[in-house]
């Protein structure tokens, strides 16, 4: 089987707990309140930081050489992103603290880069590409939930590459199937896609913590009409 057939059967069950929890699903039904999303731009900034920190570290090292350059790295988008959303007035409305979930991913992900597993840290970035997928469907909704232009500024993250997406990605297969990996190492790109998808999900539900009801029900800031189709699922 080649490697990008295994991760996705491998990381099936994993992309389906991330797609259904309740914060994602919020956001594809553009439910989500702005403050919430940008929330969720932060954590993933503190992510796609320290990912393509160890990937630019380690760019001249198989596989990374091969399949990783520059341009798919997105923490500057996420940037551009936040500062859109500051400039029209919401800035500091959320705290920008990283959150456990996110803590436990970034350390995870510095425990890749300091024992230098060029693997997993491309199994880790498989998942943040592969995520541009869904993202592209995500951007539409908030693009009508919060008024923005579809792929325009403050969507540049969850839709980087626009109508070139199908494209990217093809590209982005053809490297990962090419690298020729033996089974020993294809198990360790395995295991760091799910490690990430795993502190993803870790992520997502830290984000759902910081709106715990006294009573343990977890109340999402929901937009008006959302706002009964998600809460409490
Ligand atoms: C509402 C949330 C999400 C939706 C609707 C969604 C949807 C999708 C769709 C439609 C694809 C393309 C499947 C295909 O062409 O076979 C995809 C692929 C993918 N998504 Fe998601 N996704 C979501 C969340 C996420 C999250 C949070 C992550 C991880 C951070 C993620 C990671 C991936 C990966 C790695 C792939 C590539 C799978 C492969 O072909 O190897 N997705 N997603």
């Amino acid at each position: 089987m080649r490697l990008m057939e295994r991760l996705k059967a491998e990381t099936h069950e994993l992309h389906a707990r991330a797609e259904t929890h309740p914060f994602q699903r919020a956001m594809i039904q553009g439910g989500l309140e702005r403050g919430a999303y940008m929330d969720y731009l932060r954590q993933m900034l503190h992510v796609h930081e320290a990912l393509e920190g160890a990937l630019a570290r380690h760019g001249d090292r198989t596989p990374i050489r091969e399949v990783v350059d520059a341009g798919q790295y997105r923490a500057g988008v996420i940037r551009e992103d936040l500062s859109f959303f500051q400039r029209e007035d919401d800035g500091g409305r959320v705290p920008g603290t990283m959150r456990a979930g996110t803590a436990r991913l970034v350390e995870e992900i510095r425990a890749c880069d300091e024992a230098m597993q060029f693997e997993r840290l491309l199994g880790m970035h498989y998942v943040l590409e592969g995520s541009t997928n869904g993202g592209r469907f995500i951007a539409r909704a908030l693009a009508r939930a919060y008024g923005l232009k579809p792929g325009g500024a403050g969507l540049r993250y969850m839709d980087p590459y626009g109508e070139s997406q199908q494209e990217r990605w093809g590209e982005f297969r053809r490297r990962v199937d090419a690298l020729g990996l033996d089974p020993h190492s294809c198990d360790r790109v395995v295991e760091g896609a799910r490690a990430m998808f795993e502190g993803m999900c870790g992520v997502l539900e830290s984000l759902g913590d910081a709106w715990v009801e006294t009573d343990g029900s977890v109340a999402l800031p929901l937009r008006g009409a959302a706002r009964g189709a998600t809460n409490g699922q």
